[in-house]
């Protein structure tokens, strides 16, 4: 197991899930993913955070993004634990939940970190582009929610940053305007971003978010 970094591609698996058995790539197909990780399962931060992903699960298709979510438990448990989910948080799970009782997909993404807990997976998150490699990772302890939000401001990042030679500064939401690369001189940024290019510094000029 080796530690993956941003640029690396995603390794795929196969794994039982709480929709049965899936593999990955397959999975994903020429979506985004997510690959996220919880400490166990019948526990309260996680079962907010899994309610929480559920509620999202349209704001990640329009960005064509799939989820798909990891804890250390069997499948029959990740079943028992979605009714409770289902009910606390009302909502429905719409998405699949390894059953990682073997840890293969938790030592493959290295979501085990023994100084913390040498059993149980942190929470881990792995965004994934469409050419499957790695665009993003994020390691929380377990006594902290993840913000969902923040995936998909990052998400709504990636995909600007992917398509526009822009990059996107402190806090930025859709919308609101963008750095323009560092290596685009600033009178060839005036003619690529036909919004207006205001040049703060040599080294910072923003333009309005080209997507929105
Ligand atoms: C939780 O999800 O609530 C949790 C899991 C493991 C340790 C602490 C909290």
């Amino acid at each position: 197991m080796a530690t993956l970094r941003l640029g690396d591609t995603a390794p795929d698996f196969t794994a039982v899930t709480s929709e049965g058995t899936l593999n990955f790539y397959e999975y994903l197909g020429d979506s985004w993913g997510i690959l996220f990780s919880h400490p166990a399962d019948f526990t309260p931060v996680c079962t907010t955070e899994l309610g929480t992903a559920a509620k999202f699960k349209d704001e990640f298709d329009k960005r064509n993004v799939k989820m798909m979510a990891l804890s250390v438990d069997g499948a029959a448990s990740h079943l028992e634990w979605i009714k409770d989910i289902n009910e606390t948080q009302n909502t429905e799970v719409n998405f699949p939940i390894i059953a990682d009782v073997e840890r293969k997909v938790s030592d493959l993404y290295d979501m085990i970190h023994p100084n913390a807990d040498d059993t149980l997976t942190v929470r881990s998150v792995f965004i994934i582009d469409p050419d499957k490699k790695i665009k993003l990772t994020l390691t929380y302890p377990a006594s902290t929610g993840r913000n969902f939000y923040e995936l998909l401001r990052v998400i709504d990042s990636l995909q600007l940053t992917a398509n526009h030679k822009v990059a996107t500064p402190a806090n930025w939401e859709h919308g609101e305007k963008v750095v323009v690369s560092p290596s685009i001189p600033t009178e060839e940024a005036k003619g690529i971003f036909t919004k207006g290019v205001e040049e703060v510094k040599p080294y910072l000029r923003l333009t309005p978010d080209p997507s929105a």
